[in-house]
Parts: C-alpha cells; structure tokens; sequence
C-alpha cells in the first residue's frame, strides 16, 4: 500500500480516539448500520481532500464500510492529526509492519509544495487509474482536475506571472509535470469522476462560479447549504473551535478584551457568541446591510475594521474574501493584538504583504505561532501563518458537529454515485427529507423528544406527518 504520513506508530492512540468519537457521531454510525449490508458505495472511487483528523477518520471508515476504495488527503497544510492518519493507513485490522487500512498522505505542516504532491498522489491509484467520485472541502482536488484538463486541451500550461500568489506557481508547476508524465491524464480524470461532494462555502463558491461560467464538468452535490451542515458546523462548530484555537495558541485570557469579528454569516455568528460567551467585548464588521443588522440586534456594535484597528486586542476573520486585514492595518494594532483567521483560505489576511513590511521580524513562539515584531519594537501574535486557525493551532470542531456534515457527505455521495443519471452537470443541494433525516438521526444522543404531528394538524399547515416540514425556500 503507498502513503505517506508522519508516524506510523502514533496508530493505537489514533484508534484510541477514533472508538471515542464513534460514540459521538449517531449519524455516521446510523448510516454505517443502514447500508453496510447492500454496500452502495461498491466500485466507488473516492479520493478525498478534508481535514485529515479523528472526525474524517470515522468519515473514511463509514464510506469503507459501505464498500467505497478511499484514497485522501488533507484539505489545509496544518490541520493533520497525524495520530488520526496514522490509524486510517494502519487501518483496523492491520499493524504498523503490515498496514492494512486506506492510503493517506497527510501530516501536519507540509510545504505547499507536498500539499499539491500528495493531493496529486489521491488522484491515482496505483494502477494508474483515476478515481470516480471526488469528497472535497475547498475545492482543491476538483480545481486540479478542472485546470489539467483545461490545459490539457489548450496544449499547455501556463506560466505564473509575477503578480500570482506563490500557490499558483506550485499548482500550475504540478500539472506541468503530472502532464509530461501522463499526458491526457486530467482529461481522463474528468471524465471518470461522476461526481463531487462539497463540504465548505468557499468550495461550493467555486462550484458555482464554474457551473455559471459552463466549465464544470461533473456534477457536484453541495453539501455545504444543507441545513445540518452550515447552519450546526459553520456556527456551532466554530463557536466551540475558535475558543479552542485561541486557548491553545495563546491562553490569553478573553474576558474583557476587545475582539473584532469580520464578517456576520454563519461562521461569524458561531465565534462572536463564543467571544461574548468568554466575557470579550465583540464587534462585528460587515458589507451586508442584513448580516449587519442581524449583529446589531444580536447585540454587538458594528462598525468598519479601520475604526476600531488601534484598540482591539483579538481580531478573527470570518468572511470566505480576501484582503480583510491589511499590512498596514496589522501595522498599526496594539502590541501583541492576535491576528487570526477561521475562514477557508489565508487570503484573508495580507501576509505576504506583512512579510515585506520594512525591519519586521518573525519570531516563532511555537507551531504555528508567531510574533511579528515591527521596527519600532511593537508586534503583533499571528496564528497559523493567516490559516485557518480552528485546525491549524486546535483540533477543529468535536465529532457531534461533524457526524451532522459528514452524513451529509456520505448521503450525497451515496445519492450521486448511485443516481448519477439523475444528476445532470449542475450543483445540487440534497432533498430536505434527507437533511432532515440527518438531524433525526442525531436527537435521541441528545435526549430530544420530537412532537409528532396529528394528520389533522399536518393537512392544516400542508405538510406530510413524516416531513419535509418546511418549503426550500425557509432560511431556519
Ligand atoms: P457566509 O457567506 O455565511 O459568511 C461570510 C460573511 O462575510 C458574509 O455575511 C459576508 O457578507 C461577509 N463579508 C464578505 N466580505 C466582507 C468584508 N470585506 N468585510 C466584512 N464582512 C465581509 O460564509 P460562512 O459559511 O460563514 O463561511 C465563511 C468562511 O469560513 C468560508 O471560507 C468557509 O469555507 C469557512 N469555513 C470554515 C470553517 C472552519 O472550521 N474553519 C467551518 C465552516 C466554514
């Protein structure tokens, strides 16, 4: 079996923790018992790009089980638990001399250059040939395959310009390669992959942009906009996980500090009330009227970054843009300001542009940690270099969150593999029964006790005793 991950031997505590988390993912083993007889996902081949942690690690056990052969990766440079990795190549039933579980390649703090190395190694099998099915977060391994196979049919690959961020270089040097090793392969690829699952907004953003633009060239469910993903991991996930990422990186104490919040979506809405939860003084920073209003009636001031940049002392991006927090603006926060991103990508924050700031220095406090010291002898606590900061300095959100997510991901690759034909190229959201079925499936963990509907009732408000309960169109 080929993979690569950090240490093999960290397998038994990784399997300690994956038995742990089964426990608090009712959805995924609900699943794993529906179908693990019939096996949908027989001949399914999935490569995945996710956060290789203990969560995705009961994710790739659960599509296993339901006869899926799983090539994957990790989806951020940082967020590996090279514990959890360790387990998934080991595998449960194999040793560490004779591992026996999925081909990972993954550890925490790859180059960019071993990010695209091995997101490219998922993207074949051993044999040579390509995967069928693709289970994405961001949209990285389905934007490999999209521009090889646009290359490939215009006859070359481009050249990074000087302008380009540093990624596009590598990106665009990978497909130069893996095309003079194997021309026509991204072609290939394209054509035998029958779908994508979605898991981020900044991913089903993507999806979108190439469906409008009539590039994409397989369908994708997205997973993201089901209700039991962004509206339960986007905010509830962040609002345990960003805590965790600021306690493990800085144990500062956030009680009465200022924390500035950008962007009020789903993301923002779940870390502003965790700050406020720990005493912080929260302000939000918004571009929507309606997202503004919804934080000033939630009760936080909102106001422009450029307004309060000098007297924060926590500042979280949340906003899936780019460009949120300038150079200069870091220049001018308070000493030892923490600087910190929890949206998808490290655009948001300008660290190239902090990096070629006159005299400034890096210092490393520890792994993703850094005091930026300017000239002047101030400086400012920079987490995870601009990444995302849940995984990059924590663990990401706990397992109850993402039983919700991934059993959405696991419906929706079973709905795409199974019913391709249903699913013309287009994006997709998954039916509201299903959505609803997944939050059924996580309320007897939590004690819930549902009212069930009289027929009368149900005929009075027009809608079925067993659900959907509410039309496409109602926002939660
Ligand atoms: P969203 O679209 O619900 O929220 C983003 C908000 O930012 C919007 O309300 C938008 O109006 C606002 N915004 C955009 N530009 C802005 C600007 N210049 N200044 C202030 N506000 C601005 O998206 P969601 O679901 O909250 O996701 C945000 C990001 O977080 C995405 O990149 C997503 O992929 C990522 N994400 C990260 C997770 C993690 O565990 N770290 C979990 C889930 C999502």
């Amino acid at each position: 079996m080929d993979y690569k991950v950090a240490d093999l031997s960290l397998a038994d505590f990784g399997r300690r923790e994956i038995r742990l988390a089964e426990h608090e993912m009712p959805g995924l083993m609900a699943v794993r018992a529906e179908y693990s007889a019939a096996k949908p996902l027989r001949g399914a081949k999935i490569m995945g790009s996710l956060h290789m942690t203990i969560q995705t690690a009961v994710l790739i056990e659960t599509l296993v089980e339901l006869g899926a052969d799983v090539r994957w990766v990790s989806c951020n440079i940082f967020s590996t638990q090279d514990h959890a990795a360790a387990a998934i190549v080991v595998g449960k039933d194999g040793t560490v001399d004779d591992p026996k579980g999925v081909p990972v390649f993954a550890w925490k703090g790859e180059t960019l250059d071993e990010y695209w190395w091995c997101t490219d190694q998922a993207l074949q099998w051993p044999d040579g040939s390509a995967p069928n099915m693709i289970l994405d977060d961001g949209g990285d391994a389905t934007l490999l395959v999209h521009k090889g196979a646009e290359y490939e049919k215009a006859g070359a690959v481009p050249q990074a310009t000087e302008d380009d961020p540093e990624e596009w270089g590598i990106i665009l040097e990978t497909l130069r390669r893996t095309i003079a090793e194997k021309p026509g392969r991204w072609t290939e690829t394209a054509a035998a992959i029958k779908g994508v699952t979605e898991e981020t907004t900044t991913g089903v953003h993507r999806l979108y942009e190439m469906a409008k633009a009539g590039t994409l060239a397989f369908p994708a469910i997205n997973v993201n906009d089901s209700v039991t993903k962004s509206k339960f991991d986007n905010k509830y996930g962040c609002r345990h996980s960003v805590i965790d990422g600021l306690n493990r990186a800085t144990d500062v104490l956030i009680g009465g500090k200022v924390a500035v919040v950008c962007g009020y979506g789903d993301v923002g809405k779940g870390c502003a009330e965790a700050l406020k939860g720990q005493g912080a003084r929260v302000i939000v920073t918004e571009i929507d009227p309606i997202c503004a209003l919804q934080a000033a009636m939630d009760g936080f001031q909102v106001t422009t970054l450029e307004d309060v940049v000098g007297i924060a002392d926590i500042f979280v991006t949340t906003t899936g843009n780019f460009n949120i927090i300038s150079a200069d603006q870091m220049s001018r926060m308070k000493h030892q300001a923490i600087v910190s991103n929890i949206g998808h990508f490290d655009n948001e924050i300008d660290m190239a542009g902090l990096a070629k700031i006159d005299g400034i220095e890096k210092i490393e406090i520890k792994p993703q940690v850094h005091e930026w010291r300017f000239e002047d002898g101030h400086s400012i606590i920079v987490l995870a270099e601009g990444r995302l900061m849940n995984l990059g300095c924590a663990t990401g959100h706990p397992s109850f969150v993402m039983s919700n997510s991934f059993t959405n991901q696991v419906i929706a690759q079973i709905e795409l593999f199974t019913k391709t034909e249903e699913y013309p190229v287009g994006v997709y959201v998954l039916p509201k029964h299903l959505d609803e079925k997944v939050a059924r499936l996580h309320l007897d963990a939590l004690g819930v006790k549902l009212t069930t509907l009289t027929k009368e009732q149900a005929s009075y408000i027009g809608v079925h005793v067993e659900g959907p309960y509410k039309p496409d169109h109602y926002r939660y």
